[in-house]
């Protein structure tokens, strides 16, 4: 079957609430609209706790949405049943933050990658560990390698080895969490590039999450910054670097190191005061009044939604 659609994943109006007891609800995801274009990479980003987990997983239908709908080339991907829920989770993977928690200890890294091709079934025999061994190579690792035990390797070591078992499969689609923030300054780059060389070579589309915008800045086409369950700003990684419009999102640039020290010494920086509220019983109004120097009376009482203020930059704003 043929289907018609403009973006490989639209997110619509998607909502997760988690019960979490005495008849309370955490809003992890309160009403998220995006779209990722076929072959770019959408950076995700947010402090800790801000609901990019809790996104990327319904997205690969780790999670159930409490409203709202995922497509993914145009079909629902919540409502998938039998074979094309399994054709589904072939087309989309997801890479996690601790490559240590995410790799079961007692395989070795020829189960671990052979795992997704033998579920589904891709090769067998010679021609699985051919197979093996190229992924091996993909990622920057060798045939020597496969063999070993998880804790045998170093940290970036073993997200590459988690790479490759996402890529085993031969996925479309994958959600990156926070590849790179458990892993040494000097690692990160190297990963970083690994997964644009490999999205070039494999056309791939990332949702590319991460706490600090720094770290998405060089792999992302655009950017969705995310507060309290919310996109409060989306828009081109350069023009929202520099021309960002949201309060938040110019605190979070201004907390960047600028490597210039004459540079770094003279520029203002937007300290974050406050706290960010609870996502049970989130406050009326827009979530970020309290932590903005430039809250006004509507603030108070009615929600900012994500505009288009022009050119596809998007904003969640009563200031513009
Ligand atoms: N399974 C769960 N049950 C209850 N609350 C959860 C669950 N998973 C996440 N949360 C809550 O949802 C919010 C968003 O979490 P998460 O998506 O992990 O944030 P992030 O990845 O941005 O750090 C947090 O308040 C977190 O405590
Ligand atoms: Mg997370």
């Amino acid at each position: 079957m043929v289907f018609e659609y403009n973006y490989l994943l639209e997110v619509k109006n998607l909502k997760k609430y988690f019960d979490v007891g005495y008849g309370q609800m955490l809003k992890a995801i309160d009403n998220v609209n995006f779209f990722i274009r076929e072959g770019e990479t959408l950076g995700l980003v947010g402090e800790s706790g801000c609901g990019k987990s809790t996104t990327g997983r319904v997205l690969v239908r780790l999670y159930e949405p409490t409203a709202g709908e995922v497509l993914f080339e145009g079909e629902n991907v919540h409502q998938l049943k039998g074979r094309a829920a399994r054709e589904f989770c072939k087309k989309a993977q997801m890479i996690f933050q601790d490559p240590y928690a995410s790799l079961d200890p007692r395989m070795t890294v020829r189960d671990i990658i052979g795992e997704g091709i033998d579920i589904h079934n891709l090769y067998k025999g010679k021609e699985r560990t051919h197979r093996i061994y190229e992924l091996l190579n993909i990622v920057g690792l060798n045939k020597e390698h496969a063999d070993r035990y998880p804790h045998e390797f170093s940290g970036g070591q073993r997200q590459r080895i988690g790479i490759a078992r996402a890529l085993a499969i031969e996925p479309k689609f994958i959600v990156c969490d926070e590849p790179i923030s458990a892993l040494d300054v000097s690692i990160q780059a190297q990963i970083v590039n690994l997964l644009i060389k490999l999205q070039q070579e494999l056309k791939l589309t990332y949702l590319f999450i991460a706490h600090d915008l720094r770290m998405v800045k060089h792999i992302s086409d655009r950017v969705a910054v995310m507060y309290l369950g919310n996109i409060v700003e989306l828009a081109e990684s350069i023009e929202l670097y520099e021309h960002p419009l949201h309060p938040y999102t110019k605190a979070l640039i201004s907390a960047i190191p600028i490597a210039d020290p004459k540079l770094e010494r003279s520029r203002q920086r937007l300290l974050l005061e406050g706290d960010v509220p609870s996502p049970i019983n989130p406050p009326q109004g827009c979530l970020f009044k309290k932590r903005c120097g430039f809250a006004k009376p509507i603030c108070e009482e009615v929600k900012p939604e994500l505009k288009n203020s022009g050119g596809e930059h998007f904003v969640a704003c009563h200031l513009y």
